[in-house]
């Protein structure tokens, strides 16, 4: 089916729409200044360096994970070096784009504007590793952008950029193939991503082992985010000291967020990492904000006395969404909107989050229509400590953040809920101030 945005077919939307990198440049940080834009420059870079000279950058550089987690790269690397190739195979190299997190579409940013940086960095970690396989793992609602990224690769092919010209240039017999996902958010989980890529269904597996000992057909792995291969890319070329010059003690470097919400300016901006909520939402012109979901449901969402937070992995991690919500909004729809998603998300492979988020949602609904009573918020919020500890992956873990932090925050939204009042922002702010 073809997409529709604002009840205009895809054919037709106009050239701005595509470009969601201009709040990119209208912050003008570093991304456009930094980020290779020629293809290749990275690799030969790489080369140049050899596998020690790059790892050593990223270990200068103090490079995490933009996934969100934030798992230092350098060491990930290291452990997929090290790692045993079973015989006949290869180290292997995947690009998480599978970007399913609601509210988060900065890594289609990166995909429509800095894709030979992308690839760039995706060779430099073959050029490292050895590695003769790689992956982009392409979010399935992304297939907009295939043709582009599969056109960019066999320009690459032509140039010399990869296969028998990058073994010709002195690196591995490497190439890239595009695997477009099918809409399931839990491929992103970088375990059940490599069962979709094997053509499995899409459930996580028992870590450890982890990727990079036992991967694609149990071969060493590294799987990263989109930012974080540009993120390589920008590091091979300026060199680790540069990056680790910006940022804080612990998060180095700058971050992609993709603001989406209740401002003026939402889009895609990048900034260095340690960057106050406070003044995302002043850059962006957000008025009235009551809340902010910071990385996503899966991350945390935040109220305003924690507007001086600060956005790194010392404080407040994030995968790159911020979400915000003024004060028109009622926080339990917002809640129970991310709740809905979660049920229609769970794979289902094991009870506590199969039945737990189902759950969840029917309690919600319970409330939302009325009928809900004080035990079912207490159960709600037992629901949420069960998920918490006993699900399989961090799908299940993550899916009650939403509850756990409105319960917290915004407690008088499902006490009006109880109590079968309407929503109402005047209703809302008096029980805020009650
Ligand atoms: P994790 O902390 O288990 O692993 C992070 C990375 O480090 C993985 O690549 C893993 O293989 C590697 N790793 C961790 N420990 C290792 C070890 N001992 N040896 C070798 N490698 C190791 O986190 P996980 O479960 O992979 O991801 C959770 C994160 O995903 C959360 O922080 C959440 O914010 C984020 N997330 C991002 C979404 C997005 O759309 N970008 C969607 C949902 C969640």
């Amino acid at each position: 089916a073809d997409l529709v945005c604002r009840d205009v077919p895809l054919a037709q939307w106009p050239p701005e729409w595509f470009r969601l990198d201009v709040n990119i440049r209208r912050r003008g940080v570093l991304l456009d200044e930094t980020a290779p834009q020629e293809p290749g420059r990275a690799v030969r870079a790489a080369l140049a360096r050899g596998a020690d000279g790059v790892l050593d950058e990223l270990t200068t550089a103090r490079l995490r994970g933009r996934g969100g987690a934030g798992f230092s790269t350098a060491t990930k690397w290291r452990l997929a070096r090290a790692a045993t190739t079973p015989a006949g195979g290869t180290s292997v190299v995947v690009c998480n784009a599978d970007e399913g997190e609601p509210g988060t579409f900065k890594d289609r940013a990166l995909l429509m504007t800095q894709a030979e940086a992308l690839f760039d960095g995706m060779t430099a970690a073959a050029v490292t590793l050895g590695a003769r396989l790689g992956f982009l793992y392409l979010r399935g609602e992304y297939r907009v952008l295939l043709d582009d990224l599969e056109a960019r690769l066999a320009q690459r092919r032509a140039a010399g950029l990869l296969g028998a010209g990058l073994v010709a240039l002195g690196g591995p017999d490497f190439d890239i193939a595009i695997h477009l996902g099918a809409g399931a958010y839990v491929c992103g989980e970088e375990s059940a991503l490599l069962e979709s890529l094997e053509g499995q269904r899409g459930t996580p597996r028992i870590r450890p082992p982890f990727p990079v000992e036992s991967g694609y057909l149990r071969q060493p792995t590294v799987v990263n985010n989109v930012e974080t291969f540009v993120a390589i890319a920008r590091i091979v070329v300026h060199g680790g000291a540069w990056w680790a010059s910006i940022g804080t003690a612990e998060s180095s470097g700058t971050k992609l967020h993709s603001v989406a919400g209740d401002c003026a300016r939402p889009g895609v901006y990048e900034f260095p990492f340690g960057v106050t909520v406070r003044e995302v939402l002043q850059a962006c012109g957000a008025e009235n904000t009551q809340a902010v979901q910071v990385g996503g449901p899966s991350g945390v969402c935040l109220a305003p006395h924690e507007f001086d937070r600060r956005l790194g992995f010392e404080d407040v991690p994030t995968a790159g969404a911020f979400t915000i919500f003024d004060d028109s909004r009622d926080m339990f729809d917002v809640a129970r909107g991310y709740s809905q998603f979660f049920a229609h998300e769970s794979c289902g492979l094991c009870t506590p989050c199969r039945v737990g988020t189902e759950l969840v949602r029917r309690r919600m609904d319970k409330l939302a229509a009325g009928r809900g009573s004080v035990p079912d918020t207490d159960e709600l919020a037992e629901l949420e400590a069960l998920l918490h500890g006993a699900t399989h992956c961090g799908l299940g873990a993550t899916a009650t953040n939403p509850l756990r932090d409105t319960l917290l925050r915004f407690r008088p939204a499902y006490e009006r809920r109880v109590q079968g009042h309407a929503f109402s922002p005047a209703f809302h702010l008096d029980a805020e101030l009650a």
